[in-house]
């Protein structure tokens, strides 16, 4: 086997070096591998080297990009610990300062002096320090005869103890050794992590939040999506809690601003932490993901976001209340729609299906042979388990009563203090509105009781449906018979009382039926389906670096660190259409209206732009303003916040989107169609200046005219 890893191992890297015809921009590779990418590169315009990207022994550009939380990334912009991201990666922390007569989210926030900024509990950034190479460590010995459970336990306990090792117990060290390619390859990340974050600042959701979601995953886009933060240390710069003794972080290295912008056909590279892509799945895992899963978790969201939406139009109050809720329920449904499309329009599954067959006929009398049939006959039998997964977490989960119940079942409630039982009830009540919540029960299970094939609904269900007869008459009982739905009766109780009615309480009793259901007779197949799919995708995987050792090769994407490089580049996203890759603030004034609350801008800005007009009656003002740009680097979730470069390694941007038509990016890239979009650095120093009044958080940063 050892020789089959580094042989495969050859075959990659390989593949990753091979020359290949200046093409799609596709591909988001590792960034101590990217010496293999770099002549590719700087013959598309970068004028750097790849040591400049990463090193370990010097300072390099990797030093001042970071993992923004858990989800997003960022990057250092000043000596001084300061640090971009996006506005929607900050929002928790943003929304969490403020309170009436203080809503930050409402109106912006700006901190002037150090001693202004707000310390964000539970939020940290992490660098990475270095990434290798550790497959030949962890694989020792392994052979393709060494039986799953066993390879399995021989890699979790190496990786543990190559992670501990790399940690020594030292402050603000974290490592985990990762799969690539199906655990073709396994790489150790060792990150330090800072536990000292401050809000800075960040625009009014009118700029940072502009568009809402009526434009989220669409061009022409004029979000200003930023938010600033500042990283602190201790003394000797090294992470620490909180303290108002804490300095700021000096980074060993943070980029430089590039204001002067870019213009169509100019390299850019992103660099970031892109959360998870499939390029390597099946016609048949496509045709499941384009024709059913997608519809179906579609369909279930269209059902809610209605009745959000219907809810929110009633008051302002209820508005504010649940915008945020609306937006996190409409970022995947809107993104699934262009996904299936996008896969329909560049017919992926026959184009699959076709590489496939061709693959099983070289695959013939190799170690190959029937690997892709195995795992299409593995789908078909997962399929309906994953259809009925969906559907537990889609529909039957996103109760939020029943959510709630569950905290007091299984005797949980018994362990809680009278003070954190009261807590807890209370938090619940302060955000949860009845009648949204019976709404989307009776839609989600309506929906669950059309959809669900007979034979694979619980038992407890078919039960509830022939007692009440209909969804609505269950929902009585649920929400109105529930004590977890009256809140005086519960903080009446003791915490040991709650804990004995959950046991026959309606909502209560939903959930853990359900989870049971989903636990007992869902799972186990599903899960047994996707271990054993796993595997023969390593293989898979494995035979096709084999059989075209010259296709360009990337590993998918693991929330690791990642560059992806393009050009700025516009697209025609139907016939008589052509989208220019540059928006500027003429377009936010085009789209500004008062009356629709995505489009109100401040009114500073409104009159800031009539003004500047007035005083350039042959021009536009600042209508020229760059807002957002275009490019085809290959992102993913995860990518928001990541830095936008230039050729010469400085800022130009912060990345916060793709175009709708090109979301299917995360399982197949289709140059004419797939587009990140980004902030503009200008207009991120626009705002700071002429909306924050600020200008002092411009000073500390590099900023090159
Ligand atoms: N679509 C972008 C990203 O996943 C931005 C999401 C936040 N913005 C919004 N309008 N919901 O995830
Ligand atoms: N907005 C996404 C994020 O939060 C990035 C957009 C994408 O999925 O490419 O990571």
């Amino acid at each position: 086997m050892k020789k089959t890893v580094s042989i495969i191992l050859a075959l990659a890297l390989a593949a990753i070096a091979a020359p290949t015809v200046v093409r799609a921009d596709e591909g988001m590779w590792l960034p101590s591998l990217i010496s293999s990418r770099i002549a590719d590169m700087q013959a598309k315009g970068f004028r750097l080297s790849a040591e400049d990207i990463y090193c370990v022994n010097q300072a390099s550009l990797k030093d001042a990009v970071l993992m923004f939380g858990g989800g997003c990334s960022g990057e250092m912009v000043s000596e001084q610990g300061l640090v971009l991201t996006n506005h929607h990666c900050g929002y928790y922390h943003i929304g969490r300062h403020s309170g009436v007569g203080h809503d930050y989210l409402r109106d912006g926030f700006w901190a002037l002096r150090r001693e202004d900024e707000l310390p964000c509990q539970g939020l940290t950034v992490s660098f990475l320090e270095r990434m290798d190479d550790v497959t030949a460590l962890i694989l020792k010995d392994v052979s393709d005869d060494t039986p799953e459970a066993q390879r399995d336990s021989i890699v979790k306990a190496r990786s543990k103890a190559l992670a501990e090792e790399a940690v020594g117990g030292r402050n603000g060290l974290r490592a985990s050794v990762e799969p690539l390619w199906y655990g073709n390859q396994y790489f150790i990340f060792v990150y330090k992590t800072y536990r000292d974050v401050r809000l800075v600042g960040a625009p009014p959701s009118s700029i940072g939040k502009f568009g809402g979601d009526t434009d989220n995953w669409m061009w022409p886009r004029h979000t200003g999506d930023f938010s600033i933060f500042r990283v602190y240390a201790g003394a000797d710069n090294e992470p620490a809690d909180y303290s108002p003794d804490n300095k700021p972080f000096k980074p060993k290295k943070f980029f430089e601003i590039n204001a002067k912008g870019l213009n169509e056909g100019d390299f850019t590279f992103i660099y970031g932490n892109p959360g998870s892509t499939r390029e390597h799945i099946t016609g048949e895992a496509v045709r499941w993901i384009g024709e059913v899963s997608d519809p179906a978790k579609i369909e279930i969201r269209d059902r809610r976001l209605s009745i959000i939406k219907s809810y929110m139009a009633q008051s302002q109050e209820l508005r504010i209340k649940f915008s945020s809720k609306a937006a996190s329920v409409s970022n995947a449904w809107k993104k699934w729609q262009g996904e299936s499309l996008g896969i329909k329009r560049m017919n992926t599954v026959e184009s699959k299906k076709a590489y496939e067959k061709a693959f099983s006929e070289w695959a013939l009398g190799t170690t190959y042979e029937g690997v892709v049939e195995s795992i299409d006959s593995l789908l078909i039998i997962q399929e309906p388990y994953d259809f009925a997964k969906s559907y537990y977490q889609e529909a039957v989960s996103q109760v939020e009563i029943a959510a709630f119940a569950a905290k007091f079942d299984g005797g949980k409630a018994a362990k809680m203090s009278p003070e954190e039982y009261k807590k807890t009830v209370e938090s619940f009540f302060g955000s949860w509105y009845k009648p949204i919540d019976k709404d989307c029960f009776v839609s989600s299970m309506q929906l669950f009781s059309d959809n669900v094939p007979e034979d694979f609904k619980p038992e407890y269900f078919k039960q509830q449906m022939s007692k009440f007869g209909t969804v609505e008459a269950w929902a009585e009982d649920i929400f109105e018979a529930s004590v977890f739905a009256n809140k005086d009766a519960l903080l009446a109780l003791e915490p040991q009382a709650a804990a004995e009615a959950a046991k026959t309480d309606p909502a209560a009793t939903y959930v853990r039926e359900m989870a049971r259901w989903y636990a007992k007779s869902i799972h186990p197949v599903w899960n047994s389906c996707e271990k054993q799919v796993k595997l023969l995708m390593r293989k898979y995987v494995r035979g096709k670096m084999e059989k075209d050792p010259d296709a360009r090769f990337y590993p998918d994407a693991n929330l690791t660190l990642r560059v992806a490089y393009g050009h700025v580049k516009g697209y025609s996203p139907s016939d008589g259409i052509y989208y220019y890759p540059v928006s500027t603030l003429k377009g936010v004034i085009e789209k500004d209206n008062p009356e629709i609350f995505d489009y109100d801008i401040p009114q500073s800005l409104r009159d800031m732009y009539e003004e500047s007009v007035k005083a350039d009656p042959a021009g536009v003002g600042i209508g020229n303003t760059p807002v957002c740009i275009l490019a085809d680097n290959h992102t993913s979730g995860g990518n928001s916040g990541s830095p936008v470069i230039d050729a010469d390694g400085r800022l130009v941007g912060i990345n916060f989107d793709r175009v709708w038509e090109g979301t299917m990016s995360d399982i197949v890239f289709d140059p004419d169609y797939c587009r990140n979009i980004s902030i503009d650095i200008r207009y991120l120093l626009f705002v700071v200046d002429k909306i924050g009044n600020a200008s002092t958080l411009l000073d500390e940063m590099t900023i090159v005219y």
